[in-house]
């Protein structure tokens, strides 16, 4: 993926902390997303931490408390790590798009899905988180996520459930992203996409404890 021409490269500080960055992200203007969002929404989590998961960009809640995963998709991201017996104190949990693309609808801000150049823009704040955490395993969840990390278009059915090396850093694994488990009408067919996602991170705490 080449870098556009504006991009989050700028501003990246000198000095490659996780506080210095979420300093830095604070004020970027490397795409157009930084207009309409509230705030920018960096990664959290422990610098030190061997699990890294990476969502597409934060949601109407997210972008209203600042802090990544806290809405719907997050409490079953939650519920799924817990239920596999990974601790969210032990992941660094960050997004592809570090600002919410929104659309109105009516009363609503409806999500709209962040373009090439914007995740493309937007990368250079997940290339220094990847190197301040060094994680041990990179979880992609979604396509955005991969797209970023893979530096190119891809397709989830491709690469899930496996471990990749990428430009960027090895041991990555791609899944499903938790709110698309949510958009499936069936019930049924929601448990077993729910299960199967859990069976993925359970593939990737085995992969560490090997
Ligand atoms: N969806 C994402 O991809 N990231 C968040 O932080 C919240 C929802
Ligand atoms: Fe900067 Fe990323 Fe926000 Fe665009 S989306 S303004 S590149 S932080």
């Amino acid at each position: 993926m080449r870098r556009p021409v504006r991009s989050a490269a700028q501003f990246i500080p000198p000095r490659l902390t996780i506080a210095a960055l979420q300093k830095a992200a604070a004020s970027c203007t490397g795409c157009n997303l930084y207009q309409r969002a509230m705030q920018t929404v960096f990664g959290e989590g422990s610098a030190h931490a061997t699990i890294m998961l990476v969502g597409e960009q934060p949601g109407d809640q997210e972008d209203q408390a600042g802090h990544p995963f806290v809405g719907p998709a997050g409490k079953i991201l939650d519920k799924a790590l817990a239920e596999v017996g990974i601790t969210r104190a032990s992941v660094y949990v960050t997004n592809a798009v570090k600002h919410f693309k929104w659309e109105p609808q009516g009363k609503r801000r409806k999500h709209k899905k962040p373009s090439v150049s914007e995740i493309a823009a937007c990368r250079p704040w997940l290339e220094a988180e990847v190197q301040v955490v060094n994680p041990r395993v990179v979880v992609c969840l979604g396509v955005t996520a991969a797209q970023s990390v893979f530096g190119k278009t891809v397709r989830l059915n491709d690469l899930r459930g496996q471990f990749w090396n990428t430009p960027i850093v090895s041991n990555v694994f791609v899944t499903i992203h938790p709110s698309a488990l949510l958009r499936f009408p069936e019930a049924g067919q929601r448990d077993e996409e729910y299960r199967r996602f859990a069976e993925d991170l359970r593939q990737v705490e085995r992969f560490l404890r090997a």
